[in-house]
């Protein structure tokens, strides 16, 4: 296990300081990979409905680790390392397909479907000359093998037998909010991938920011999609790693809050040219009508009005990282309903009215915290604990996450 230097200990005000070194240190990148993704945490690998068929396969990644995901025979799930038992190359190469068994393209060795190594090209040498040794064990280097639960036909996946089972590990609150959402069978629309210039984590604390969102995104406070006066909440729930937050647009009563705050959002007097856009109907029925629900280390669900998405986040590096986005609707919806999460998803994604700026901001705390690993963030809105309340001028989820991160990491 790697150590962390004697200068990174957490100060001691606890979850409301956040020190910035966590986001620039190379040896604290490292341990978060052994001890979250590759720990005892559930890594979201993709929705179930990516893989329908018997031989269906994607191809993801479980921090750095790039692992494959397969649908066996019987329907059944697997995951495995893409890492080739023989000299560690991918063994494969494709982001989704179909198949039946992998060969890696560097020695063509073959792997079946549950990534048990199934051939070596040239075991027994050529015309009696060449070969592997009769007792060599290539498959003692095979890819480990996850892990894998579906909840809600959400594929998640673990190197880790200590993992309690998924609906353990999200709460019973927020299992409800992930049931809601995935209450039917799903299909894919479509996806998006953007790049961040920052740290990983400066994009999950984003998510898990109630406040931000009606300050920082303009769109939502302008047209009154998001402010912090509608009716809403945020529950945390499990160790403090996973969160939702919902908002009640339609409980909107027209206050001035913003106006009266002069707050950057509130300004312009601006009106949609097509209102179209942010046309929605409520198809789960409760009235809420924005809920983002995430869960440690890198899973996000949304319900933005009608556009659905699940989001993963990917480390790249102590700097960089990647968000993928899979958009989707219901298997039951017809195409006006199709066509509607489309538009709406203009509201979304690296250029999306409501999404864009979170990659702005993330980067400039990379930026801005450049010369200060040993200053730390200041967290106290809404109090100083974890805990579910009603009131999103809130960061009572954030100091979950960095309750479940200080867990994970010995921290
Ligand atoms: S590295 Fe895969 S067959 Fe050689
Ligand atoms: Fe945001």
């Amino acid at each position: 296990m790697s150590a962390v230097p004697q200068s990174r200990s957490w100060p001691e005000e606890g979850v409301t300081r956040v020190p910035y070194w966590v986001y620039q240190d190379e040896e604290i990148y490292r341990r978060e990979q052994e001890r979250i993704f590759r720990g005892a945490t559930w890594n979201f690998l993709g929705l179930e409905a990516e893989l329908p068929n018997p031989g269906d396969f994607k191809t993801t990644f479980v921090g750095e680790m790039p692992v494959v995901v397969t649908r066996g025979a019987r329907g059944e799930l697997r995951c495995f390392e893409n890492r080739c038992a023989h000299r560690g190359s991918l063994l494969c190469l494709k982001d989704c397909g179909n198949a039946k068994e992998f060969a890696c393209v560097y020695h063509n060795w073959t792997y079946d479907l549950e990534g048990n190594l199934t051939g070596v090209a040239f075991r027994r040498g050529i015309q009696g000359k060449g070969g592997m040794p009769a007792d060599a064990k290539p498959e003692s280097q095979a890819p480990r093998r996850l892990r894998v639960e579906s909840f809600c036909g959400l594929m998640f996946g673990t190197l880790s037998e200590a993992a309690p089972p998924v609906e353990k590990y999200l709460g019973p609150d927020v299992a409800a909010k992930v049931r809601r959402v995935m209450k039917e069978p799903v299909k894919i629309l479509g996806g998006y991938s953007q790049v961040f210039p920052n740290n990983w984590k400066l994009y999950m604390d984003n998510v898990k920011d109630t406040y931000h969102a009606s300050l920082l995104h303009l769109f939502f406070a302008t047209f009154r999609l998001n402010r912090l006066e509608q009716k809403g909440g945020v529950i945390v729930g499990g160790d403090g790693g996973s969160h939702v937050s919902f908002t009640m647009m339609k409980t909107d009563t027209r206050a001035q809050e913003y106006e009266k705050a002069g707050v950057r959002s509130a300004k312009g007097g601006l009106a949609l040219e097509a209102p179209q856009v942010i046309e929605s109907v409520d198809e789960i029925g409760d009235g809420i009508t924005l809920q983002i629900l995430a869960v440690f280390p890198g899973f996000i669900l949304q319900q933005i009005m009608n556009s659905l998405a699940v989001r993963v986040m990917l480390p790249k590096g102590v700097g960089r990282c990647e968000l993928v986005w899979t958009c989707f609707g219901y298997a039951s919806d017809d195409a006006k309903m199709t066509e509607l999460r489309l538009k709406q998803s203009n509201l979304i994604g690296p250029a999306g009215y409501i999404s864009m700026e979170d990659g702005a901001a993330t980067s400039f705390v990379q930026r801005g915290v450049a010369g200060a690993p040993l200053q730390a963030s200041f967290v106290e809105m809404g109090g100083r604990g974890v805990g579910s309340d009603e009131s999103r001028v809130n960061e009572t989820s954030v100091r979950g996450m960095w309750q479940a991160y200080r867990k994970h990491m010995g921290l």
